[in-house]
């Protein structure tokens, strides 16, 4: 059913004044993991929230709840989150110097260490630690907001992320956030991505469920 790969609905475009309904709806649909959007207003100009959402999400869910952290100093938050119930816990090395240190005390805290690249970061920042990472993601729009444009230089930049993976011998997921709708999602499987955040295009659609499915549907059509 999941044909390999991973649609994971970020509910920051859900209405939170009905989140667990909408919540419940996008699972019962096939979504795979929940995606939760950790905002500063430092590395990014937006504010979100922290790790009491995990923690409200862990009750409604078992499924995978695959943190992104676009705040600075992220190491600061990998003991909460654990805490909490996340899964995944993927911040930017553009937000912190130590990016081994922290990704090895991601997972000794039982989480997959995701490392994410905004749009004008090289995948050499990513290299290096590559043995390290449990996932990388590829930002396909710059990180802050929901409902923006997916980058059209993103599927080359999927494709090398896929070749740098592949040439390591890495199984690490490659995940791509931003802008992913059903007309989006059927290139970026076809560069190698396997995982796929999406807000806007299931949220703020009339039928979340149908919309996950639809997803799902694209990719399938380009294998
Ligand atoms: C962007 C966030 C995304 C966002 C994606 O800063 O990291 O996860 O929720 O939203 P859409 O799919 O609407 O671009
Ligand atoms: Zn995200």
């Amino acid at each position: 059913m999941s044909n390999g790969i991973r649609i994971a609905p970020s509910v920051l475009s859900a209405d939170l004044t009905r989140l667990a309904e909408q919540v419940e709806q996008v699972l019962a649909a096939g979504a795979d993991w929940l995606h939760v959007d950790v905002m500063d207003g430092r590395f990014v100009p937006n504010l979100t929230y922290g790790a009491a959402m995990v923690e409200a999400l862990r009750r409604l869910t078992d499924k995978p709840l695959d943190v992104h952290l676009m705040v600075v100093e992220p190491e600061r938050y990998i003991e909460p989150f654990a805490a909490a119930g996340a899964s995944v816990f993927t911040f930017h090395p553009e937000a912190t110097p130590h990016v081994q240190r922290h990704l090895a005390a991601v997972k000794s805290r039982g989480m997959l260490a995701g490392l994410a690249l905004n749009p004008g970061s090289p995948l050499a920042l990513a290299e290096e630690v590559i043995a390290d990472v449990d996932l990388l993601l590829v930002m396909t729009v710059n990180p802050g907001f929901g409902g923006q444009s997916y980058l059209p230089a993103s599927n080359d930049k999927i494709r090398r992320a896929r070749e740098l993976l592949t040439a390591h011998g890495s199984r690490a997921f490659l995940e791509v956030d931003g802008g992913i709708t059903a007309h989006t999602i059927a290139a970026a499987h076809a560069a190698g991505a396997d995982t796929f955040v999406a807000g806007n295009a299931v949220f703020a659609s009339r039928d979340p469920a149908r919309e996950v499915q639809e997803l799902r549907r694209r990719c399938m059509v380009t294998v």
